[in-house]
């Protein structure tokens, strides 16, 4: 049922007689979500007014009653005093029809040698750009409260694991430092898709460029791009750079998770290898005695969010012939659900991180748990005895079965015992049956050693700050 009561819309109504039915206007509107560009809407909008004027396509004066105007929107929308319209579909529209309230004749003359398909390609790539300069702030204060601790406990030992089994000792400050390199993976990524799609859209206008004598560099300039992008076509229809930003989101959202799920564990009474503060653990509303890792559960939670955004883009984008579709519209909630709950899952980590207590007691007593100096044990007999390794660890397994038979560790195991695996073994043996020892031993570059992890938190604090 078409509603043909209302009038056409007055910014491309010329050839309709009726209005749009109810039901289209809820479905074409996207100014309930894009009003968050209305910065970078405004700030594209003063750029090319001022370079229309400059090249002598609109008059210095309607270009300054337009910059002007678009101030006073810029100042009403901030304050809060701005009627967005949803009959007014976006937020391009909606600045440009308060302009032509407040300025007049002259706001007409602002859309020239532009279509909304380049202004809105420009306005999110620049939201996306203050976006990922966020996101790599957030990176790193994560990363600084990582080192906090990796200074702080960089000869703590706690057990290494593979399939979540003991494996071999490591040192807290190790295992805090993996993080750090991580993260320091996530803000690469983003910075390589901040170069890429540092490019400008503007002037493309709706595919196929303009014929006015336009001047995209100084609009490029302005706007704090390298360059305006080279093809029209690809201007406007595609949207690379904010799949770009979802990858690189989903990918830091999954190491977050990840320190999540450790922190999950971690935190618990069977575990008890860190507390978590009580600004960052939860109630139980029956059990009295649970500290629950709430934030760090929904922070497990989040990659989902976020990858699912990455998906639900790249399926939006990928059968779209060029140029612009109204496909593409869908883009921003993705992004902005993403970004936003990217930033408040930082933060939340950075929070955690900061101010979580390491169990340094409870860690060493695990660290030595599972025969975890077993290799250790393999490497001295290759070292001292020059065993094979592939008989060093044939010796070291009947000697760990030994200690299991007997219900100690291979520590517990008299110079007798330990001999029945080997002739050769010596009480030298024993000084590397040791945690400690055990990681001091790995010096190897990258490895576990306390002096690696000083090192590279040496390393990482420069880089930092
Ligand atoms: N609101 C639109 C979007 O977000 C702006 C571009 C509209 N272009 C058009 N040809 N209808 O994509």
């Amino acid at each position: 049922m078409t509603d043909n009561t209302t009038a056409a819309n007055t910014m491309w109504g010329g050839r309709f007689a009726a209005g749009p039915d109810a039901i289209m206007e809820a479905i074409n509107a996207s100014i309930g979500y894009d009003k968050r560009l209305y910065a970078q809407d405004i700030r594209g909008s003063r750029a090319h007014a001022a370079m229309l004027a400059a090249q002598g396509i609109i008059g210095d004066k309607d270009a300054e009653a337009i910059g002007e105007g678009l101030l006073t929107v810029l100042s009403e929308i901030e304050a809060g005093d701005f009627a967005f319209r949803t009959d007014l579909e976006d937020i391009h529209m909606n600045v440009e029809a308060r302009l032509k309230e407040i300025i007049g004749e002259p706001a007409g003359r602002l859309h020239t040698a532009r279509s909304r398909n380049d202004q809105v390609a420009t306005d999110f790539r620049l939201w996306v750009r203050d976006q990922i300069d966020a996101a790599i702030g957030g990176i790193e204060a994560l990363q600084k409260a990582f080192l906090a601790q990796a200074e702080a406990g960089a000869d703590w030992v706690m057990p290494g694991f593979t399939h979540l089994q003991s494996a071999q000792p490591v040192t807290w400050g190790h295992h805090m430092l993996a993080y750090v390199e991580m993260l320091g993976r996530d803000a690469g990524r983003f910075r390589d898709a901040r170069a890429r799609m540092n490019e400008c859209p503007l002037g493309a206008a709706a595919l196929a460029g303009t014929s006015f004598p336009i001047d995209r560099h100084a609009t490029a300039e302005a706007l704090g791009f390298d360059r305006p992008s080279a093809n029209s076509l690809d201007a406007v229809a595609d949207r690379d750079f904010a799949l770009e930003f979802l990858s690189a989101a989903s990918i830091c959202a999954m190491h977050l998770s990840r320190f999540a799920e450790e922190l999950v564990i971690w935190s618990s009474a069977q575990f008890r290898f860190v507390r978590l503060s009580d600004g960052f653990s939860t109630g139980s509303s029956i059990m009295p005695q649970k500290r629950n890792p709430d934030a760090a559960e929904l922070l497990r939670a989040k990659v989902g969010r976020i990858l699912g955004a990455t998906v639900a883009l790249f399926t939006v984008m990928k059968g779209l012939p060029l140029a612009y579709s109204k496909d593409m519209q869908e883009d921003k909630e993705q992004v902005f659900d993403a970004a936003d709950n990217l930033m408040l899952g930082l933060a939340a980590m950075t929070g955690m991180v900061r101010d979580m207590h390491g169990n340094r007691k409870i860690l060493e007593e695990a660290a030595g748990a599972g025969f975890s100096t077993a290799t250790d044990l393999a490497d001295w007999l290759v070292r001292e005895l020059g065993l094979p390794f592939r008989d060093a660890h044939h010796v070291t397994g009947s000697l760990v079965a030994l200690a299991e038979k007997k219900g100690c560790d291979l520590a517990d195991l008299s110079l007798k015992e330990l001999q029945t695996g080997h002739e050769g073994i010596t009480q030298d043996l024993y000084s590397v049956l040791g945690v400690h020892n055990s990681v001091a031993s790995r010096r190897s570059y990258g490895g576990t050693a306390p002096d690696n992890v000083r090192a590279q938190t040496a390393r990482w604090k420069e880089i930092l700050k």
